[in-house]
């Protein structure tokens, strides 16, 4: 909406939320969120034509065209429970939206919705608004941008897909949305769907984009038995046109808000429809997914002579990816977990995230971030006590690795690579061990140092060779 306001100046964007909290540090000069290059946009227009509210009822009911962009979080009870999408959130909205509503409106999902979300909401829309001359045309308009790089996905992104009905009004509101975007986008860019197809494009981008990721990680197991190298296979492949380059980093495994919860959902749709081995072969981007941070606690484990009780080990890294203090579904919480069971002592180091963060994801049961409270009955995996008991957080890397047996590199950080690392081994106990879940380090200089490294896919290490179960 940032980008819309710096975009379109004609234009009054109203953001609002019910939580005063967030719109206070929307309105401030510490944005709830770390990402970069957004504070400059939000600064440029708030004030001028970029409002942050928390009166919902009053700025509804004067918009033309509004953008429902609430949680859909994955359901965790009832029907479709773990995998399901739960519109609650959305149907709230829409409610809300049908009661203020007295001229009409075209509502955009920009939210991430499972395939026929509008007929539903519609249906919502129409029989909750007690003025029958009020119209609400529905448009799906899903979000592409990547966290770490939104303003620049925003700027210059590879297409904005509109989805609407093929009637009269929704061809005029597919018209009317893509002139926003014209402002900055150019118009063959602009896609224009149907509202299934644009709905369910969305949420197969996303599993496509993840099943490379659990794809080039299957192979780095191979490359591990077999003495290939991941990324020396990856370039190959990459730089065949057809497979490209992008999203072909092997890693300790994919996280975000994203990519699970969407798999999840729809897996859920193919299982509605009967679909059962389309069903399975999804699922099985999220298995892989699993199956490579349990290996990588066990490569951990296994070269540390089969045991890290009592060891000190430093995480480097909790956001699920670089240049965003998101935690949501990180891999470093999975990873923590499986060392925490066999009894090792962590120091946590992340540039972005905070201590209490932290703390929260590793005592919370799965899915927690996106619920409104505990579900009764939802297992914690460990109790707040076995966390503080074998969990510390440090600001700083060099202390954080002070006396460890050994790193992990958890998230793909800039500052990682550049660390002095004679000073780190130096600090460390002995062997030192560095486990590259991002391979982001020099292994042969870390070598030469006298470190005994291992990286995802990438040649066994001797030492560690030897010492596997
Ligand atoms: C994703 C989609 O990319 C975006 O289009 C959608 O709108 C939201 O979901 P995001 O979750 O912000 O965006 O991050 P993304 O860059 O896609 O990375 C997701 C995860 O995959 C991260 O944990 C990242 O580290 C991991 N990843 C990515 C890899 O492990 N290897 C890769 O090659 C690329």
């Amino acid at each position: 909406m940032a980008m819309i306001a710096l975009k379109c100046p004609d234009i009054q964007v109203a953001v609002v939320d019910l939580n005063q909290q967030r719109i206070d540090a929307w309105n401030s000069e510490c944005l709830p969120i770390y990402e970069p290059g957004l504070y400059e946009v939000v600064k440029a227009c708030r004030g001028r034509n970029l409002i942050f509210s928390t009166d919902c009822r009053r700025h509804v009911a004067e918009a033309d065209i509004i953008f429902v962009s609430v949680n859909t979080p994955t359901k965790m009870t009832g029907v479709g429970a773990g995998k399901a999408a739960d519109l609650a959130y959305w149907e709230g909205a829409a409610r809300m939206i049908a009661s203020v509503s007295t001229t009409s409106k075209i509502i955009v999902e920009k939210s991430t919705v499972p395939v026929k979300t509008a007929e539903a909401i519609g249906k919502v829309l129409r029989r909750n608004c007690a003025d029958p001359d009020v119209h609400f045309e529905i448009l799906s308009n899903p979000e592409f941008l990547a966290e770490g790089t939104a303003v620049k996905d925003l700027e210059a992104p590879d297409r904005v897909l509109i989805g609407g009905r093929d009637t009269q009004e929704g061809r005029a509101a597919v018209e009317a949305l893509s002139a926003v975007y014209e402002q900055w986008v150019p118009r063959e860019r602009v896609l224009r769907a149907n509202l299934w197809s644009a709905e369910l494009s969305k949420l197969t981008a996303n599993a496509m984009l993840a099943q490379r990721i659990s794809s080039i990680n299957s192979i780095s197991a191979l490359c591990e038995a077999t003495g290939a190298d991941v990324q020396q296979v990856a370039h190959a492949l990459g730089t065949d046109s057809r497979i490209g380059s992008k999203f072909l980093n092997a890693s300790v495994g994919f996280g975000g808000s994203c990519f699970q919860k969407d798999i999840l959902n729809l897996v859920y749709i193919c299982e509605s429809v009967g679909l059962e081995r389309v069903a399975q072969y999804w699922h099985s981007v999220i298995q892989i997914n699993d199956y490579q941070k349990n290996r990588f606690v066990e490569r951990v484990i296994s070269g540390m002579f089969n045991t890290v009780s009592g060891k000190k080990i430093a995480i480097l890294g909790f956001a699920f990816k670089k240049d965003t203090g998101d935690t949501r579904e990180t891999p470093a919480i999975d990873v923590c977990h499986g060392l925490i069971a066999d009894d090792a002592c962590l120091c946590i180091y992340d540039p972005q995230v905070s201590k209490d963060q932290i703390y929260r994801d590793l005592a919370a049961p799965k899915f927690q971030w996106d619920l409104p409270m505990l579900p009764n009955g939802a297992q914690v995996p460990f109790t707040d006590s076995q966390i503080e008991k074998s969990v510390s957080i440090s600001s700083d890397p060099y202390q954080a690795s002070a006396g460890a047996h050994a790193l992990c590199v958890i998230t793909e950080w800039d500052e990682f690579a550049d660390l002095d690392y004679e000073r780190i081994y130096a600090s460390m106990s002995k062997p030192a061990f560095i486990f590259d879940g991002r391979n982001v380090l020099d292994h042969g200089r870390l070598q030469s140092i006298g470190f005994i490294t291992y990286g995802l896919g990438k040649p066994i290490d001797p030492f560690l060779r030897s010492q596997q179960c």
